[in-house]
């Protein structure tokens, strides 16, 4: 524990960002099975992506402001639906298009972290039965393989796929995205395809001239703090579904990953449900963000822990961050794990890098354009940017490298 007063630096070379995806953030993603789903006529207008936040024409101004906000490094994804729009058509003025974005990246001196897969798919990939059948990772593969090929110089960080429990519980188990379905086996199928592709595309990109030894090549893994509301049957529910949530997919990846990615957002209390899905989420004292997720940075620092205990790699902050219209929560959320990081790092975890999400307000998949999630406010009729006081606030922490506290004009 640091003396009462002592401000904690971050290691030296910490990598201070923030992270966004291409549905969300880019605009007119016209090939994906997002796109498809959302047109599908049940879905309000503030329900559908659109042109988004326009970031494919307004990438140079959101690097710029990013830099100016202090940051270092900067995590998005590629949209394997606009690079390869049909089956084996790898559209080459999309990848010039993510080779300029990479180098605005650079010119603000902002470290990229790509994504490779963050929950959309092409059409044409999801009508053969996408990631429920084995075969068709193959396709993925030759995606990864072709993008690398690309622009694997103007990369170190790739992530192969962003949490890849969400993306099978919510399309295939909650039914809430696309294809909205609810088959545990066939959600089983689509995790463990997802380990294959990882396993198998962490190899591409270390076999492929412009990877090598150099690419430094993860996942973003989601992890959920689980807790039991009481009893044993509750304690023995919270031990399984942690397991199958935070452990299933990096046990069998452990072996293919440079560094783990960890998006952090709250925390779950099970308990004994008679209906399926099993367990449910009941409130705790946590205070609570727009969409109802529990604030609990204790969460952050019990999985460093966990995580760093079995599998003993560097560690990224590849998400973290909360729906707060008002901004009123925001500063205080990003100190208080913060300093669960920090604990973290004194216990002996090697954390190298925080990506807040997210940089601007966005689209969020099911919700819409309602919860904001942004740094910076985005007025989505003028497509104008404006940053609210917290990223003023992270800007400090960005520069200084250092854990200031949360200035008296940043709490309501
Ligand atoms: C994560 C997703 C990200 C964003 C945040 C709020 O689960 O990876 O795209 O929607 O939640």
């Amino acid at each position: 524990m640091k003396p009462s007063g002592q401000i904690f630096t971050f290691p030296q070379g910490f990598l201070w960002g923030t992270a966004t995806s291409a549905h969300q953030v880019e605009g007119n993603n016209y090939h994906s099975d997002w796109w498809a789903w959302e047109q599908q006529g049940r879905r309000s207008e503030d329900k559908k992506s659109g042109v988004a936040c326009n970031q494919w024409f307004l990438y140079p101004q959101d690097f710029q402001l990013s830099r100016e906000l202090g940051h270092n490094a900067h995590r998005f994804s590629m949209e394997w639906a606009k690079i390869e729009p049909e089956e084996g058509h790898f559209d080459q003025a999309v990848l010039d298009h993510y080779c300029k974005v990479l180098e605005s990246l650079a010119e603000n001196k902002l470290v990229p972290f790509v994504t490779l897969h963050h929950f959309t798919n092409p059409q044409w990939f999801v009508a053969k039965g996408g990631w429920e059948k084995r075969e068709n990772i193959d396709f993925f593969l030759r995606y990864v393989e072709k993008t690398i090929e690309a622009l694997g110089q103007q990369v170190i960080f790739w992530l192969t796929l962003n949490e890849p429990i969400i993306f099978a519980a919510q399309g295939w188990i909650f039914s809430k995205w696309p294809p909205e379905k609810r088959s545990l086996l066939l959600a089983k199928r689509v995790y463990d395809n997802q380990i294959y592709a990882h396993n198998e595309a962490y190899k591409i990109i270390h076999q492929s001239p412009n990877g090598g030894n150099r690419a430094r090549v993860g996942v973003a893994h989601n992890y959920l703090r689980i807790v039991p509301r009481y009893g044993l049957a509750d304690r023995l529910m919270a031990k399984f579904l942690s397991y199958v949530w935070n452990y299933y997919f990096l046990n069998q990846a452990a072996q293919n990953l440079d560094f783990i990615g960890v998006n952090y957002y709250q925390t779950n209390v099970v308990h004994r449900d008679v209906q399926f899905p099993y367990y449910r989420i009941f409130s705790t004292d946590a205070d609570i963000t727009d969409l109802g997720w529990k604030i609990t940075p204790v969460g952050l620092y019990e999985g460093l822990l966990r995580l760093n205990k079995r599998y003993h790699k560097p560690i990224y902050i590849t998400e973290n961050g909360l729906a707060d219209t008002q901004d009123t929560k925001r500063a205080k959320f990003i100190y208080d794990h913060l300093t669960a990081v920090s604990h973290a790092l004194e216990d002996g975890v090697d954390v190298r890098g925080y990506f807040h999400w997210s940089l601007i307000d966005n689209f969020e998949w099911a919700e819409g354009f309602a919860p904001r999630f942004g740094l910076v406010e985005v007025d989505y009729k003028t497509q104008k940017r404006t940053p609210r006081p917290s990223a003023y606030y992270y800007e400090k922490i960005c520069r200084t490298n250092s854990l200031i506290p949360v200035p008296s004009s940043n709490i309501p």
